[in-house]
């Protein structure tokens, strides 16, 4: 009998038909709305591998409904939507896509950081609505990429990537990390600094560190009153980093110039939220990873995650 595999959202079928080579696959068949939580809870009592998105909760209580759950397998990089130590306590393996997604997120958090700083969003906008009268010298001016200060937060797989792109943009960059790695000081050319000289020094502050209870809101108010006025935040990370109240009112009081934000504390967030109101934030529905090629890449590993688990017995990106 093959092992029971839930899967909370509709996949290709390249994906599908994968996993039911090995696993009888049960499919919360829907592409846009997440699994509810008592079907979750319900289906994960059977099952011995869990398929799942970092939009679905995979806390306490739905882990002690599971009865023969070994593995959870999440279709991201980050994990904070599990409850890995409780998950560990009763034995189930959990595992992320790590690498995969690590240029596509760079490429995106890059893409990000330039709209922002040069308002490609709002110059749009401005164009469409048929506002562009004539061209005129300080109409939609920004700040410049190039040369700028760019502080960089975290130094994972993801925050080096963005580095080599910053490199070939001239930028002058410092880091903060839990730790100093000095090797890559030597191959990219960049200092570290404390987290308090990197707030005040940089134009540009980037967020590339895991959100987990220690990482709840370290930019609040505080921090942002540290940055420089003409400073930009960007966010591809998590957006439980940020308290966005704190955000939207340093955004609005010009204690800083502008943030481009891919994540949010909550997502989805609504349309009347109120940072999305505000001409000098760009905001994108968290779309990091968002390539045709690096999600289909994840939903294959994913899978295959949950095979070296639940055949060979050796666990594979375990987290
Ligand atoms: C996306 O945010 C991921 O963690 O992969």
């Amino acid at each position: 009998m093959k092992p029971k595999l839930l899967i909370t959202r509709k996949l290709p079928e390249e994906i599908i038909d994968k996993a039911e080579k090995n696993f009888e696959v049960i499919i919360w068949d829907n592409e846009l709305t997440p699994i509810p939580d008592e079907v979750l809870s319900e289906k994960i009592e059977q099952v011995d591998g869990l398929l799942c998105l970092l939009t679905d909760n995979i806390n306490k209580e739905v882990l002690n409904r599971a009865k023969n759950l070994k593995v959870i397998a999440n279709l991201a990089v980050g994990f904070d939507n599990i409850d890995v130590n409780s998950a560990k306590r009763k034995g189930i393996i959990v595992t992320n896509t790590p690498g995969v997604l690590t240029d596509t997120t760079a490429d995106l958090t890059f893409g990000l950081m330039l709209a922002t700083a040069r308002r490609m969003v709002e110059a749009n906008n401005f164009i469409k609505k048929g506002e562009w009268g004539s061209w005129s010298p300080f109409q939609l001016t920004g700040n410049d990429v190039h040369n700028a200060k760019l502080g960089v937060i975290g130094m994972g797989r993801i925050a080096q990537a963005f580095i080599k792109r910053a490199k070939g943009f001239d930028m002058d960059i410092c880091y903060f990390n839990r730790s100093r790695k000095i090797r890559l000081e030597e191959k990219f050319g960049i200092y570290f600094k404390p987290l308090e000289d990197l707030l005040i020094t940089s134009d540009f502050i980037c967020l590339f560190i895991p959100y987990t209870k220690d990482s709840h809101h370290m930019i609040s108010m505080a921090e942002l009153q540290k940055m420089k006025k003409n400073a930009i935040l960007i966010n591809t990370a998590r957006g439980g980093l940020v308290d966005e109240k704190a955000l939207y009112k340093a955004l609005i009081d010009k204690v800083i110039s502008g943030a481009g934000l891919d994540v949010f504390e909550n997502e989805p967030i609504n349309s009347d939220n109120s940072l999305l109101n505000l001409s000098n934030v760009v905001s994108l529905p968290h779309i990091g990873s968002a390539s045709e090629k690096t999600r289909l890449k994840m939903a294959h590993i994913s899978v295959d995650n949950i095979y070296s688990v639940l055949y060979e017995k050796k666990p594979v990106n375990e987290v």
